[in-house]
C-alpha cells in the first residue's frame, strides 16, 4: 500500500512539472523579444506576413515552434526568421510559450 502511495504522488510530481508555465512563457517572450515582429499584444505583427499569435491554441504554437526547429526534417517548417528565433528555446519553452500566447485576448473572428 505504501508503495502505491508513492507511486501515485510520483506520478502527480511528474505531471505537475511537466504542466506548461503561462508565467515562464511570458517571461521567455520578453527575454527573446518576440514582440519586435509580431506586434504589440501579439495581435498587431510589424508586416502582414507574420502571424498573429495571440489566441492560437496553445498546442498549435508549441507545434509550429517544433516544427521551426526541425527545419528541413521530416514535418519540419524552413523559414530563414523564425530559425534563428528557436535555436535556444527547449521543448518545454516552447510549451510555456505557446500556454501563455494562447491565454492572450485575441481579435481573431470567425466568418459566417
Ligand atoms: C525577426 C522577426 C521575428 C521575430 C523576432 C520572431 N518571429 Fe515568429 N515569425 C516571424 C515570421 C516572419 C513568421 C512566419 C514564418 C512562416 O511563414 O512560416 C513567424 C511565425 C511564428 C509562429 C508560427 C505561427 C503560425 O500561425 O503558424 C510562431 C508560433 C512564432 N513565430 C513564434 C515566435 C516566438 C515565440 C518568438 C520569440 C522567441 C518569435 N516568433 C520571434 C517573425 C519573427
Amino acid at each position: 500500500m505504501k508503495k502505491l502511495v508513492f507511486t501515485l504522488l510520483a506520478c502527480a510530481a511528474s505531471f505537475a512539472a511537466s504542466a506548461a508555465d503561462v508565467s515562464k512563457g511570458e517571461a521567455l517572450v520578453k527575454k527573446y523579444n518576440c514582440a519586435s515582429c509580431h506586434g504589440a499584444d501579439y495581435n498587431k505583427p510589424i508586416d502582414p506576413s507574420y502571424p498573429k499569435l495571440a489566441g492560437q491554441h496553445a498546442d498549435y504554437l508549441a507545434h509550429a515552434l517544433r516544427a521551426y526547429k526541425r527545419g528541413a526534417a521530416a514535418n519540419g517548417r524552413t523559414n530563414p526568421i523564425m530559425a534563428g528565433q528557436v535555436q535556444p528555446l527547449s521543448n518545454k519553452d516552447m510549451e510555456d510559450i505557446g500556454a501563455y500566447l494562447a491565454s492572450l485576448p485575441s481579435n481573431f473572428v470567425v466568418s459566417k
